[in-house]
């Protein structure tokens, strides 16, 4: 027989809790009275992320873990967020892509049913899309990825859909543009090895860490010839997160929602913007296109507002880059 959960609180199964997002996320379930419960198997995420509940680590692709972790906490809900999410490193080790995001996402969602946990939150992605030449990005828009990172999220996206057809899983899809900021507290931020998004880099050269921040192109076809982004504030991610774990526990699901905010920023805006917020000089260098960068990214979507109650009202570019500049200064983890 299943042990007794142990609390009283509703627990929810977070992969990849000790992630960027996921430890957002971990920090919005507890504070809507879940415990987050975080799978990790700590390869690129860190255990002093892991502030809000227990860790258990595992990795997807142990099939046997993943059952005793269901057995122990009960879960009413997964959110899986655990990925590898870089498209330079899909573009050169698709197989890797493949094999740790779909193939560990299959054994978590048999793991998930053959418990009962019928709730699933799936982490998905803008790049499901590809370069779709500037085009209003809405839900309904079609999916022409560009590389094994999002056809891997495509792929696992297709395969809830046939696990809620035959086995009645109830299943909430986030699809985000370019996640920014950091936890308001200060608690938790962005912090990866190696990093390769835009803000902690520019961060990161305004403070003398690296000597330049190179732009990758200024021949696209955009008003200033940088590519243009929807950033969200990682915070507002987290609570569309926990709204989607009520829309489950409500009995909805099968839906799919775009997470960005509709305004797009090119790269020498969020520049300019870095430099107004840290009151210092961006030290920045010219480089050619990164290979496999759409020109323009941006959410044509207000389901999530609209359907969910989602307001992302912390992400604004200023309020991002100074989040993210306070979490640059005085957190980070030990590497
Ligand atoms: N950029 C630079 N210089 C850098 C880093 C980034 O100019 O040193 C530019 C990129 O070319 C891009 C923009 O800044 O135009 C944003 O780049 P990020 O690497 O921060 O973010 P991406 O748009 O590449 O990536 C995000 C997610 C990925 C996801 C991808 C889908 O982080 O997980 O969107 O397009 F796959």
């Amino acid at each position: 027989m299943a042990r007794a959960r142990e609390s009283d609180k509703p627990a929810v199964l977070v992969t990849g809790g000790a992630g960027y997002i996921g430890s957002h996320a971990c920090k919005a379930l507890a504070a809507a009275g879940h415990v987050p419960v975080t799978f990790d198997n700590i390869t690129t995420g860190w255990r002093d992320a892991v502030k809000f509940g227990p860790l258990e680590e595992g990795d997807l692709l142990d099939r046997a873990r993943l059952d005793e972790v269901f057995d122990r906490h009960r879960p009413v809900a997964v959110m899986h967020f655990a990925a590898l999410s870089l498209v330079g490193e899909a573009v050169r080790e698709p197989g890797r892509y493949w094999r740790t995001n779909l193939a560990g996402s299959l054994n978590l969602v048999e793991a998930a049913v053959s418990a009962g946990c019928m709730n699933f939150v799936f982490s998905s992605t803008c790049a499901t899309y590809g370069d779709q030449d500037g085009v209003v990005l809405d839900e309904s828009s079609p999916q022409l990825p560009m590389n094994a990172y999002g056809r891997s999220k495509r792929a696992i996206e297709e395969m809830l859909d046939d696990f809620r057809a035959a086995h009645g899983l109830n299943t909430v899809v986030f699809r985000y543009f370019n996640v920014a900021g950091a936890d308001p507290d200060g608690e938790i931020g962005e912090f990866h090895r190696p990093e390769t998004h835009l803000i902690p880099l520019m961060l990161d050269a305004i403070d003398g860490g690296r000597p330049a921040l190179t732009i990758f192109g200024t021949d696209y076809p955009t008003p200033d010839g940088t590519c243009i982004r929807d950033y969200v504030h990682v915070s507002d991610l987290a609570d569309a997160h926990v709204k989607g774990v009520s829309w489950l526990l409500d009995g909805r699901g099968g839906r799919v929602f775009n997470l960005g905010t509709g305004s797009g920023f090119s790269v020498r805006e969020v520049v300019a913007a870095s430099g107004v917020v840290t009151n210092r000089a961006v030290p920045v260098e010219y480089g050619g296109r990164r290979p496999g960068d759409a020109a323009r990214l941006v959410s044509g979507s207000t389901r999530a507002s609209a359907e969910l109650g989602w307001k992302p009202g912390r992400s604004t570019l200023g309020r991002m880059i100074s989040d993210a500049w306070r979490w640059h200064r005085n957190g980070r983890y030990e590497a």
